[in-house]
């Protein structure tokens, strides 16, 4: 394992085992906010991440928000691969994010990468958690394991049917989660986050918001996968932060909850908002519509609200002007794709 920025083991880790947490996928676009609030409510953070995920100027920048902060410390390791136990001493509540989160790359070779991180990985950490005596682990769900919500709202309860072998992963890992948490013996809790795509500053370069922005500030035109009429129930990164950390002490034992916003916005009404927002039209070109695609998307979220006491807060005009401020000053559009 490689260790950056590992600080002495002085027993600090077990001093206030409350205050100890660990972040999976810290230099990852939820993960590094995640870690952020965290540190701001006075947690300490251990973040393990393999910093793979994302080019080495997109590591960095993710990354450094946290590592000027001393309770931060940054394990760099492969999940599948990293000794978890020793770090997972003291530790109360483990956020569990790392993985492989494409959609639409996740057929052929590369599917073995997305097993790995996304299934054994979460199977190692929650036996090590388990061991550690971890009270709760938050695991980072998705909405694509449902496949789609051509009938209205998807509740926790609709039958499971991905439609990518994304989707496959992600089921497996929360049934896995959950499938540790009622293990016979087992004292730890789980709580899976079923999140609906998630945008705002630091949101993944494949991902569309980015890439509309990207399309105007840079002019060059973005390629919509089919005809834009499919629909995203779009969550700003604040609110499945905020998810994330009422999910930390909620009472429950082994449960998966939606995490949206109730609200499902098609492919091209976004474009025309992101123009509003730009001042002039993105301009866009049509390509086909992608393998493992699911049409729409659209959240229930009554039990996020009954269990955890989670409310959306983040309409989408207002989070795209946020995340299209954030590209600007971070003259995202300059530097070369
Ligand atoms: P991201 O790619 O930005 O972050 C994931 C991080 O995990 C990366 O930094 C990567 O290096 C790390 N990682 C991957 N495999 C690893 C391994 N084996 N060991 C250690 N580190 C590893 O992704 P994100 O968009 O921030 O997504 C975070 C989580 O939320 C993922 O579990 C994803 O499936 C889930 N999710 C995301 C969205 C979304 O819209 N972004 C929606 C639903 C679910
Ligand atoms: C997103 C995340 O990428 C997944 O990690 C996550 O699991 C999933 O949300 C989820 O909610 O569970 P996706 O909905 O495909 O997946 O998010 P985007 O990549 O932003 O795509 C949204 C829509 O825009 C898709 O229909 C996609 O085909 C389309 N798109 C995307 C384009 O038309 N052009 C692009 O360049 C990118």
């Amino acid at each position: 394992m490689d260790r950056m920025q590992v600080k002495p083991d002085d027993g600090s880790l077990m001093a206030q085992p409350d205050r100890q947490v660990v972040v999976t996928g810290v230099a990852g676009f939820i993960g590094s906010h995640l870690a952020r609030e965290l540190l701001n409510l006075g947690y300490r953070v251990l973040g393990i991440d393999y910093l793979a995920g994302h080019p080495q100027v997109v590591i960095e920048r993710n990354l450094a928000p946290n590592k000027i902060d001393k309770s931060f410390t940054l394990v760099r390791g492969d999940l599948t691969e990293v000794s978890l136990i020793p770090w997972f001493q003291g530790v109360d509540t483990i956020f569990h994010l790392a993985a492989c989160p494409g959609v639409r790359g996740s057929w052929g070779k590369d599917f073995a990468r997305y097993v790995s991180s996304n299934i054994l990985a979460t199977h190692l950490l929650m036996d090590a958690a388990i061991r550690s005596g971890v009270r709760r682990v938050v695991v980072s769900s998705s909405s694509s394991i449902y496949g789609g919500a051509s009938c209205g709202p998807v509740t926790e309860t609709n039958l499971p049917a991905p439609l990518s072998p994304y989707g496959v992963t992600k089921l497996a890992a929360e049934q896995l989660a959950l499938a540790h948490a009622r293990r016979a013996g087992s004292q730890m809790t789980v709580v899976a986050l079923r999140y609906f795509t998630v945008y705002g500053p630091r949101q993944r370069e494949d991902m569309l918001i980015s890439r509309l922005i990207t399309s105007a500030l840079t002019k060059k035109p973005i390629t919509i996968l089919g005809d834009g009429r499919q629909r995203r129930d779009f969550t700003f990164v604040e609110d499945a932060v905020r998810a994330n950390l009422m999910a930390m002490h909620a009472d429950v034992e082994a449960e998966v909850i939606n995490i949206g916003t109730g609200v499902t916005t098609p492919v091209l009404e976004v474009a025309e908002i992101v123009g509003d927002i730009a001042g002039m039209a993105v301009p866009l070109k049509f390509g086909q519509r992608q393998a493992g695609d699911v049409r729409d998307t659209h959240a229930d979220v009554s039990l996020a609200r009954a269990k955890i006491g989670y409310l959306p807060t983040v309409d989408l005009r207002s989070g795209l002007k946020v995340q299209f401020e954030w590209a600007r000053a971070n003259k995202l559009a300059d530097r070369p794709t």
